[in-house]
């Protein structure tokens, strides 16, 4: 594997190795085997993230690889400096693995390039269509809990026009078996999804779900005014509408009071929130260990 781009570009055995690597790691911790040279990892964060940012950053530091975080106000991209040179320059110090998050989709242009130096990416969200780490510890959260995806409802509710994770999460989900259906107002859904069920009715549509994913709405990538009140009123997830056989999941940030009852905060259901964001670290862990194996030619 030398990048992760999206959830397309990997096999369904890289997919599986990921997740076994990451559930040895929860297991069994990191037991490091000497490498020649110490990998490095550099952060390129042009969005705002707590969850993706320090568990990858914690995921590195439990392999005993190199952290480098990237500032874009103190770096010398502030002062003009091309982006590819930014790169060149960051890979001739020693990076080997660049994780970018960012409002567009420029991983995948720089990825395609040539660099004096091996560099591979991680795309630790892009834009408004994909952000594979998070769909991959979000089926790792849901097998823990389900053991096998196939044929469970997972029903996705929310913006998931403007969801880099919707997009992600749907593309995976497909893939290994899962009834995928999304709930959510028209302005929220997206035509240009292919393979996925639409429907605008939140109660008829949780009631027989495995797993009922909420998205926040993604109110940075909207132009135009959001009527909140409509929106808590039709699809606001409650202790009324939610069915507590199903396991409630979110990327997080959740903004409780709107796609989740501030009631729900307490409640035993959304403790596994939570742990979606304690698996992200074995995740990411898996996910830079396959990387640098594909490097250095061995991991752990
Ligand atoms: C998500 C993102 O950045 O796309 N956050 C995350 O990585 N857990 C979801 C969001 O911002 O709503």
């Amino acid at each position: 594997m030398k990048h992760l781009l999206d959830i397309n570009s990997l096999n369904n055995e890289q997919i599986l190795e990921i997740m076994n690597l990451a559930s040895r790691f929860e297991l069994l911790g990191f037991v490091p085997k000497l490498l020649n040279k110490k990998p490095t990892v550099a952060f390129l964060f042009f969005e705002n993230s707590t969850r993706t940012k320090f568990s990858f950053e914690l995921a590195a530091k439990n392999l005993n690889y190199n952290t480098l975080d990237f500032n874009f106000n103190t770096s010398s991209l502030s002062k003009g400096e091309d982006f590819f040179d930014t790169l060149n320059n960051l890979s001739a110090i020693g990076a080997d693995i660049i994780v970018v998050r960012s409002s567009d989709d420029f991983i995948y242009e720089y990825s395609k390039k040539k660099y004096p130096y091996r560099l591979s990416f991680v795309n630790a969200g892009s834009g408004v269509g994909s952000h594979p780490t998070q769909a991959l510890l979000d089926f790792y959260t849901i097998q823990k809990h389900l053991g096998s995806v196939y044929n469970k409802k997972i029903v996705i509710v929310g913006d998931i026009k403007h969801s880099r994770v919707a997009k992600s999460n749907i593309e995976l989900l497909n893939r290994v078996g899962a009834k995928v259906v999304c709930v959510a107002p028209k302005c929220f859904q997206d035509e240009n999804i292919k393979n996925v069920q639409f429907e605008e009715d939140l109660f008829l549509n949780t009631q027989n779900a495995d797993v009922v994913m909420a998205l926040r709405i993604q109110k940075e990538r909207i132009e135009e005014e959001i009527d909140y009140l409509e929106y808590i009123e039709n699809y606001q997830i409650n202790e009324g509408n939610f069915n507590t056989d199903a396991i409630l999941m979110h990327p997080g940030p959740v903004n409780w009071g709107v796609e989740l009852s501030k009631e729900l905060q307490f409640a035993k259901c959304s403790k596994i929130i939570l742990e979606q964001a304690h698996n992200g670290t074995f995740v990411r862990m898996a996910i830079l260990n396959l990387i640098v194996k594909g490097i250095y030619g061995s991991h752990c």
